[in-house]
């Protein structure tokens, strides 16, 4: 099964666009290869919540460019919300999880996907796992674009899943560093001297 296996990808040093060569070593994941897996991943999304109400539930910020391409593969009825969630803390590495958006529908019996853009430490989605639980969904499933296995801190799995990531930081398609690149339309590696700490970092 093609979803049960997340392809585990390596960097591409010669695919930089020429206009951010200066900020970017490789590009890890081109456009035409997102494009293809979100298909795929919604192919599966709408296998298992055919005919059912489906709320997605959108983790900002990291996720709008993914979820902008996810859902409109996706032919299924659903309501779409957000639950804001930053994580605080020097340069690279997540601090104190504090959630700035909270839920407006209500999932109460209802079946939930939750999409966010990578299970990393693991976090920030048990985090918002337990928090939606309390709201009584009737069941809660997990989808996202990326995985690092690397830094697993909490015990907890995506049922969906882009791409196996190896331990590098990614820019790009949604992801930031200090705010920057969430516009690119790729996912590439920065150089290593961009990774200068600044003091406050969103999701
Ligand atoms: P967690 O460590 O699984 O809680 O993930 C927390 C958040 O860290 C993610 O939602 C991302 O916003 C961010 N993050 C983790 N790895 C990267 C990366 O390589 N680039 C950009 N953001 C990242
Ligand atoms: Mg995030």
């Amino acid at each position: 099964m093609k979803n049960a296996h997340p392809q585990l990808v390596v960097p591409n040093r010669r695919r930089v666009p020429k206009c951010w060569r200066g900020d970017l070593e490789s590009v890890l994941i081109g456009r035409a290869e997102l494009n293809r897996r979100t298909r795929e991943l919604a192919k599966s999304i709408e296998a298992d919540f055919s005919g059912r109400n489906l709320v997605v539930v959108a983790l900002l910020t990291g996720t709008v460019l993914f979820l902008a391409d996810l859902i409109r593969e996706l032919r299924l009825p659903l309501h779409l919300d957000f639950i804001g969630v930053s994580s605080y803390g020097a340069g690279t590495r997540a601090g104190r999880l504090i959630f700035n958006k909270e839920l407006r529908l209500d999932v109460r019996g209802r079946d939930v996907l939750i999409v966010d853009d990578i299970l990393d430490t693991g976090r920030t989605l048990h985090a918002v796992i337990e928090k939606l639980r309390l709201l009584k969904p009737r069941r809660v499933k997990v989808c996202v674009l990326l995985e690092k296995r690397a830094r697993r801190a909490r015990n907890v799995r995506a049922d969906y899943v882009g791409f196996l990531v190896p331990d590098l930081f990614v820019v790009g398609y949604g992801f930031d560093f200090a705010e920057r690149y969430r516009n690119l339309p790729f996912i590439g590696v920065l150089r290593p001297e961009m990774l200068v700490p600044k003091s406050a970092g969103a999701n």
